[in-house]
């Protein structure tokens, strides 16, 4: 028998940056998301004699990250034989978008289904954290929180039952030359910053502002708590202590600066950034071409692509 699940992934509005347990990951704050229709991934899981066994886009890969994370699945759920972990990314990789989220929702759903644990989608956010924090809000559609939690139980994400809006996503990818710290290590090298208390004070706040601002239905609001907070985070990562970076090139600047202008001209977008050098620009569905065309006439070398609301996890 194999198991089929489809995850969409989530780009963070309030973002998840610093565990509190690493082991655990448990995050230092709660965090919520948008979660889009246009970039998922599709995960069959099927047993095998042998050995967990991950392919991934059609070519065999390196099964560290997912053997480690189905030994995870062992210890919660019980011994389960080696899988042949087969997944399709519909997140275009070119686009430097996170697909962990979308990764790691889709495995936990299909095996947990295939071997037979009819888990809700509570408790498959709490088991998806500990394969990639995002992970564990990427089984709800539209809008999601993940309360951060004191401890595995009370760490888990769900849907905020928002209304309908009509927001959007332009995505503009950036190329990067620089070498990617990983998130792990971003969140670690952030920890040290000195602004990082600060920043989780801010955040704590942000995040229930937030919720008001999605439950209004208030684009303008989201977009404006969403580029402050994405833009707090990074400054964490210019102020590390240690090993201080920056995941933004000129690129990303350039574009900052055109959302910018855009609001100087009364259009509605704003940033919102993870860990890579690409930009994210929350507007509305009947927006979205004028910020489209407004990145292409200034770099018409790269790649832009709008994404709206998706749905949760679903199963074949
Ligand atoms: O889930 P991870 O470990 O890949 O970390 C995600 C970190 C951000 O994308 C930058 C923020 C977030 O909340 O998704």
């Amino acid at each position: 028998m194999s198991t089929t699940a489809t995850a969409h992934t989530n780009i963070a509005l309030i973002k998840y940056w610093g565990k509190k347990d690493t082991r655990l990951n448990l995050p230092t704050t709660s965090s919520l998301s948008l979660t889009l229709k246009q970039f998922y991934t599709v995960t069959t899981v099927t047993p095998n004699a042998l050995a967990d066994q991950l392919i991934l886009n059609g070519e065999e890969s390196d099964t560290t990250r997912t053997h480690q994370f189905l030994d995870v699945l062992r210890g919660q759920l019980g011994h389960f034989s080696p899988l042949t972990v087969t997944s399709e990314n519909h997140v275009p990789t070119s686009a430097g978008l996170a697909s962990s989220a979308s990764a790691f929702a889709a495995l936990t759903g299909a095996v947990t289904r295939e071997i037979g644990c009819d888990l809700n989608k509570v408790a498959l956010s709490r088991l998806a954290r500990r394969g990639s924090g995002s992970a564990s809000r990427s089984f709800y559609g539209h809008f999601a929180v993940w309360h951060e939690g004191v401890d595995d139980v009370t760490s888990f994400s769900e849907s905020l039952n928002a209304p309908d809006m009509p927001i959007a996503l332009v995505v503009a990818e950036v190329s990067s030359r620089v070498k990617k710290v990983s998130s792990s290590e971003g969140m670690r090298r952030a920890l040290t910053s000195p602004n990082y208390h600060d920043w989780l004070t801010k955040s704590k706040l942000q995040f229930q502002d937030m919720q008001s601002a999605v439950m209004a239905t208030d684009i303008e609001k989201i977009g404006s708590i969403a580029e402050d907070n994405a833009l707090s985070m990074h400054a964490l990562n210019l102020t590390a202590s240690q090993k201080p970076f920056t995941y933004f090139t000129s690129e990303t600047q350039q574009i900052l600066a055109i959302v910018q202008d855009l609001r100087q001209q009364g259009i509605l977008a704003f940033a919102t950034i993870d860990a890579g050098p690409n930009v994210k620009i929350i507007t509305t569905i009947t927006t979205a071409p004028i910020v489209t065309a407004a990145l292409h006439d200034a770099l018409p070398h790269i790649h832009i692509e709008t994404a709206t609301s998706g749905s949760g996890i679903n199963y074949d």
